[in-house]
Order: C-alpha cells, then structure tokens, then sequence
C-alpha cells in the first residue's frame, strides 16, 4: 500500500536520511524505531508531504506520490500527528475534532458515526468536550490529536513518538488504543521511543541509524535480535 524506495531527506548539506526502503502493507502495523536523530520524523514528514524527497520515491497504492504536497496527501488518506501534539489550544475539544473531520464535511452521519466511536475509545474526550484544547493534559492531548487525525478517515495513519513524555498509566491507554485502530484494519507506520510497546502492537518493524536501516523484520525478530537498550544510546 506505502512503499518508500531509497528515499532520501536533506537538510541544506545534512543528510537526515540517507536512501532508506520500507513498505507497510494494507492492515500492517509497521514501526519505525532508532536513537535520537536517526531520521524517524524526517522520515514520517516527507511521506506525510511536509518535507520533500530529495531523491527516491514514495507511492502510494503503485501511484506515485514523491511530489505530493501535504494537502494532496490527507486528500490521498494519510494522516498525520507530529512529535508536537498540534492542538488548536483556544478552540475546544469538539471544534479541534470538527477540524479533523473537515475533509470529508459533506458527509454528516459518517462523521457524528465516528465522533461518537472516537468518545467511546477516548472518555476523557467526551467529558471534556466543550473545553479548551489548550487546558487538557499532554495525554489527553494527544488522545485528542488521534481521534482529530481518525476523523479524516484516512488509511494510513503515521504516528510519531505517541508516548512521548506521559506516565505509564496513559501510555497504556494509548498504545491499547493503537491496538483498536489496528484491528479495524487502519494501516498505521509508527514511530517510538518505546520498542517494547511498539514491538508488542507492531506486525513488522524497521530500525533506523543514522539516516539508513540498520534492521528489518517481523516485530517478534526484531525483538529477538535486536539491543533494544542499545539503541536509545545511539548504539
Ligand atoms: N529543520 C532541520 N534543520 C536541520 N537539521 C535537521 C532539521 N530537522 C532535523 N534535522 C536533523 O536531521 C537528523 C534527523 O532528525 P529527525 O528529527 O528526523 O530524527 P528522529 O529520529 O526523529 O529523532 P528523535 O528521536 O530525537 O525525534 C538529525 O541529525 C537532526 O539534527
Ligand atoms: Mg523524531
């Protein structure tokens, strides 16, 4: 379904990513791990449009989407929530929600139909409903920019660092939620700090150094043989 072949991302003279490959599959979980600066995000932002390939090719369903601007890309069905949890901090939960499902405004039932799933997945959400973005938790937060993202009804959803920084109480809620979101048969490309979350709900998974992939496999092999500690060093 998303296929990268050895794409590369530029920073002026820095090479953030250097010719990297990967696929996820229809229904795949892929995740994308690696220390800090191996190029997960510029990796998730180029797919996403919001940073151009400097080299390589991204399609998307065989189509080729290298030169998709970001607009075109949510046009195209990927979702995307960033390492910085873009709420729109002065409108409320409901109104950041109306935002996500913008795209596909004409359709009324289908959106009130997955607002209300989004509430069920994410109480927290309906309870504070009508309450600025901005006042919530950084983990409602982010449950907020997810169910924001599922709104559009994409089929791909590209996750970066979604536990970033939270206890370990929601950092459960979250990553149970990605386990929903994955047996409704969303194809999401995850990227975490956290392997052995990641691993757990992941089907495959990359591991990225250096701008390159250093290792790639079924999330169980990749758990096998891979110094997960090691990895957060910059090992
Ligand atoms: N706007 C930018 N300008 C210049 N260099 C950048 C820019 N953004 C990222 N880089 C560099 O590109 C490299 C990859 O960064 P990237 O954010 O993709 O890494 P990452 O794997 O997501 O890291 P982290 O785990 O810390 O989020 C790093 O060396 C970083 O310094
Ligand atoms: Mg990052």
């Amino acid at each position: 379904m998303l296929e990268l072949t050895d794409v590369e991302v530029r920073y002026g003279a820095i090479r953030a990513v250097r010719g990297i490959s990967l696929k996820a599959e229809k229904g795949e979980l892929v995740a994308l791990l690696g220390a800090n600066g191996a190029g997960k995000t510029s990796t998730l932002m180029c797919i996403a449009g919001a940073l151009k390939a400097a080299a390589g090719t991204i399609r998307l369903d065989g189509r080729d989407v290298t030169s998709a601007t970001p607009e075109a890309m949510v046009r195209n069905g990927v979702a995307t929530v960033t390492e910085t949890r873009d709420v729109f901090p002065d409108l409320t939960v409901a109104e950041n929600l109306t935002l996500g499902s913008y795209i596909r405004r004409s359709d009324r039932a289908g959106v009130a139909e997955d607002r209300e799933k989004m509430f069920a997945l994410f109480p927290r959400l309906a309870e504070r409903y009508g309450q600025p973005a901005g006042t919530l938790s950084g983990g409602e937060q982010q449950m907020l920019v997810i169910a924001r993202a599922i709104l559009s009804r994409p089929r791909i959803l590209l996750l970066d660092e979604p536990s970033l920084g939270l206890a370990p109480v929601i950092v459960d809620q979250i990553f149970e939620m990605i386990g929903v979101l994955k047996r409704s048969g969303l194809t999401i490309v995850l990227v975490e700090q956290n392997a052995a979350k990641a691993l757990a709900v992941a089907d495959r998974a990359y591991v990225m150094r250096l701008g390159r992939i250093a290792a790639s496999g079924s999330a169980a092999e990749i758990g096998a043989t891979t110094d997960l500690g090691a990895l957060y060093l910059g090992g």
